[in-house]
């Protein structure tokens, strides 16, 4: 059976970008942009698609962005999952923002690489005591029959009297960013495209057709 989604037509058009008011520096556009979704409750304003590509062939999924450090994006996640094999494969990721009621879009490009453990342990002790247990009782992204192991094994992490310490399995990475696309919505989809590309001593600033 046929469906057709056609009728569905969204208006766009709250702001806009013009060169002139461009900072030099990406991340301080980056972060008025972030802050102001966090301002506004925007719901999971820090999940971001992460997107990784081996063999020609790419695969997306959701990750949450935890901290910006010194230019450098990091999430955290489980290193043999599959966008854990497919980093160290290829580490060069692409990054997706989405804040529909901002009407923007924020597409980000670069290397990642593991991030220092001290600084996946600062976060790792940092979490409920649930999620540290669903980190180490979870291999991410291998297939199983159903739950019940992995049950099993998170209560029992659950019921131990010591703290839970972070495997080498788990912790974050920071991706590197070499090229930023600022997207915002515009009247009539003449939309807004600023990009950023990274030269040796800093950004070029373009800007692209809608
Ligand atoms: C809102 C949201 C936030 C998520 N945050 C994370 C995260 O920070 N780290 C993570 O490993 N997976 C996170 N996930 C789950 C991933 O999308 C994905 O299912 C999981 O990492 C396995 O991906 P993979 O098999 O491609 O490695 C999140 C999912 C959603 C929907």
């Amino acid at each position: 059976m046929a469906k057709s989604y056609y009728h569905i037509r969204q208006n766009y058009g709250k702001s806009a970008l013009n060169e002139l008011d461009m900072p030099n520096n990406p991340l301080v556009l980056f972060e008025v942009w972030f802050d102001q979704a966090l301002k506004d409750n925007l719901p999971d304003a820090n999940a971001m698609v992460l997107s990784t590509a081996i063999n020609d062939k790419p695969s997306s999924r959701i990750v949450l962005l935890k901290a910006v450090e010194e230019g450098k994006l990091i999430f955290f996640t489980n290193y043999r999952s599959r966008k854990g094999k497919e980093i160290n494969q290829n580490p060069f990721v692409s990054l997706l923002f989405f804040w529909p009621q901002h009407e923007r879009q924020v597409r980000i490009e670069g290397h990642s690489e593991k991030l220092a453990s001290a600084l996946s342990d600062e976060y790792f002790v940092s979490r409920p005591r649930e999620s540290q247990a669903a980190a180490i009782a979870s291999n991410q992204s291998e297939a199983i029959a159903d739950k019940t192991r992995l049950l099993q094994t998170y209560n029992q992490l659950l019921k131990l009297d010591d703290d839970l310490k972070r495997p080498g399995y788990w912790g974050g990475y920071q991706v590197l960013p070499e090229y930023f696309e600022f997207w915002q919505g515009g009247a009539h989809r003449l939309h807004d495209r600023i990009t950023y590309s990274k030269t040796g001593s800093g950004w070029q600033i373009g800007r692209l057709l809608p």
